[in-house]
């Protein structure tokens, strides 16, 4: 991420849920030689186990030429310590419900226990927003307030910071307003690598805002799982492997696309 910020471009952080994905986005690196994060969320790990989604990534990652990274997004501090002690290469801990105070207290936990054992952490700084709480509320925005970013990173020893300037999780109900004089600014008070959470969605002119204004990784998920349910529901084929393996063309594609946009293309 430090090298992407010096040169100007993101890397693409994709959630993959299973094999397909890992091996869609993986491929779709190895093409373009682009650095790429896979990024797996609790839900995944429940459904997948940690070893078992760990070692079909372990077994992609160790075929390909290019850098790949496996990162937890939104965990808990639970979540964090098992995927730290399972050697993630980096973890988030989602304290965006939490106020500032308990945001900051967990935040520093993880980052210790992360550090100590090689690993680096993402924290969030106010509520990207768009996510579904176990209750089934929906997150809303809450803009990162750039006065208070650096003592955050400072008090975290936080090495990359989610930032939430106008993206939501999942799919825009109405056009996405991004505040990038905000982002401008939270840049102005800090130097670590910047994260967009909710790369689904935006225009290509979007990404090539944010980027130049300071942002190093870029998560993206429903566009991609969206490229592998459209093509799984149009398939005339009717060999399940054969279906699995349109799905993950389509994946790759996509995941292409965005890798393009990012300007990551020939940065492995
Ligand atoms: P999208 O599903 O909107 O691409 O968001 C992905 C994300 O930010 C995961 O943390």
């Amino acid at each position: 991420l430090l090298k992407a910020q010096k040169g100007g471009y993101a890397v693409g952080a994709f959630n993959a849920e299973n094999m397909e994905m890992v091996k869609a986005i993986i491929q779709a690196a190895e093409e373009l030689k682009a650095p790429v994060m896979i990024q797996t969320t609790p839900s995944t790990i429940k459904y997948g186990t940690l070893e078992t989604y760990q070692a079909i990534v372990a077994a992609e990652a160790a075929k390909a030429s290019v850098p790949v990274c496996l990162h937890l997004d939104h965990g808990s501090y639970e979540a964090c310590y098992k995927c730290i002690d399972a050697g993630f290469s980096s973890v988030m801990f989602d304290g965006s419900r939490l106020s500032y105070e308990e945001n900051i207290e967990i935040s520093s936990r993880v980052s210790k226990i992360a550090h100590q054992m090689g690993a680096h952490v993402e924290f969030e700084l106010g509520s990207v927003g768009g996510l579904e709480a176990e209750d089934g509320t929906v997150d809303e925005i809450k803009y990162t307030d750039p006065m208070v970013a650096a003592e955050f990173l400072e008090r975290t020893d936080c090495d990359f910071l989610a930032v939430s300037i106008g993206t939501v999780h999942g799919t825009y109900k109405s056009e996405p307003n991004l505040n990038l004089s905000l982002l401008r600014e939270i840049r102005n008070k800090v130097s670590c690598p910047l994260v967009l959470h909710g790369g689904s969605g935006l225009s290509n002119e979007d990404f090539r805002n944010t980027i130049s204004g300071g942002i190093s990784k870029i998560n993206v998920y429903t566009d991609i799982v969206h490229a592998g349910t459209d093509c799984l529901r149009t398939s005339k084929c009717q060999v399940y492997a054969d279906i699995l393996l349109q799905a993950e063309s389509a994946m790759c594609r996509a995941a292409m696309d965005k890798m393009m946009v990012f300007g990551s293309q020939g940065c492995a």
